[in-house]
């Protein structure tokens, strides 16, 4: 099992370890009841992954004499509101669950943001663990403390920053996670080695096959790289004023992509088309070399992921979207461009037929 340190306030408990490693849900137990955190845990997870998992994480915990039970939500980002925060909370009121308690976020992304969220507003917040299952909540939402819900008006409206007491990263969860899933982390993965690391993303291109088979051992490798760019990125900008942003690119154009199309299109998929329109208009910009896009672009359709717009999504819808993004400040949208591969920048004054067109020739 491999530790990663993500070091935050020395003033306070907000640094933390990540543990990864294939098949280590067993030891969870013990580095838990080492930790001493608290005198009893609620693990919450949604049906899905109750049915796979949720007996196991029980006894790996009972196991060394740690007082534990479940609450489980149904699965699917339309849990992620206010009702399933009410729903948890009171069943944690039910059952006694106090400020000597822990909660344990055991799922994908949906599960990490809610279970965060209720124990940063609990009884003035309790502390949580997150054991990410699925690639994207390994590789990014299990990692940096962002809670929230949606609301009818838009994702992740009502939210806090509040940092994991651990987080576990068993790989073993990745065998079981359905394609569309695997898809989601696997964009986030390729976003890594864009704005951040040239070597993650040469791995990743002459790689692609192993990687679409999920071998193991190069899972194992690009997880592992994944969490130490974001853990670097969280470290220096905790609450996402600067750097943190670059997290962003090809998300803008891709969240509009994903909401114009109604939510048909998969969040990986969406911010795969983001991240090639991204890139063409960096180079349009003249900011990005051709043959870097080109790699981009490859990098794209080698892995797997959406490398063209559907004619069926409203090319108006999508720059209608892409101003309602809760990225944008005042009345500019601050995309994140690049000069290379592993060179982000932000830019205010990308123009809205510069992203028209791009997105028609997308669509070809
Ligand atoms: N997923 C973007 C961030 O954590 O900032």
């Amino acid at each position: 099992m491999k530790r990663i340190k993500v070091n935050l306030d020395k003033q306070s408990s907000l640094s933390h370890e990540i543990c990864i490693g294939h098949t280590i849900l067993d030891r969870i137990g013990l580095v838990i009841a080492k930790g001493n955190l608290a005198n009893r845990y609620t693990v919450i997870t949604d049906s899905n992954v109750s049915a796979l998992y949720g007996e196991e994480i029980l006894g790996v915990l009972r196991e060394v004499n740690l007082k534990a039970d479940l609450i489980e939500f149904p699965a699917g980002e339309v849990s992620k509101n206010m009702d399933t925060v009410l729903t948890i909370t009171r069943e944690l009121i039910n059952r006694g669950v106090d400020r000597s308690s822990a909660l344990i976020a055991l799922g994908g992304g949906v599960t990490g943001d809610i279970t965060g969220f209720v124990s940063s507003i609990y009884m003035r917040s309790i502390p949580y663990i997150q054991v990410p299952t699925t690639l994207l909540a390994q590789v990014d939402s299990g990692i940096g403390g962002k809670t929230g819900i949606d609301l009818p008006e838009g994702k992740n409206l009502l939210g806090t920053f509040s940092q994991p007491r651990a987080i576990f990263i068993d790989l073993r969860f990745l065998e079981t996670l359905p394609d569309d899933e695997f898809i989601n982390g696997l964009s986030e993965v390729v976003k890594y080695g864009i704005i951040d690391d040239v070597e993650l993303f040469t791995l990743l291109e002459g790689k692609s096959d192993a990687i679409r088979d999920r071998d193991p051992d190069i899972l194992q490798t690009i997880v592992e790289r994944s969490c130490k760019i974001k853990k670097g990125i969280v470290e220096i900008d905790e609450k996402d004023i600067g750097v943190r942003r670059f997290l962003n690119f090809g998300h803008t154009i891709g969240h509009a992509i994903e909401a114009a199309s109604g939510y048909t299109v998969t969040h990986g998929n969406a911010v795969s088309m983001g991240m090639i329109a991204t890139a063409r208009i960096s180079e349009k910009m003249k900011y990005l070399p051709s043959d870097d896009r080109v790699r981009i672009q490859q990098l794209v359709r080698a892995a797997g992921l959406a490398d063209h717009v559907p004619t069926s999504i409203s090319t108006e819808e999508i720059i209608s979207k892409t101003r309602t993004d809760k990225k944008k400040e005042g009345d500019s949208i601050h995309f994140v461009l690049l000069k290379k591969i592993g060179t982000p920048f932000t830019n205010g004054s990308v123009e809205e037929a510069l992203i028209r067109e791009t997105i028609e020739e997308l669509k070809k």
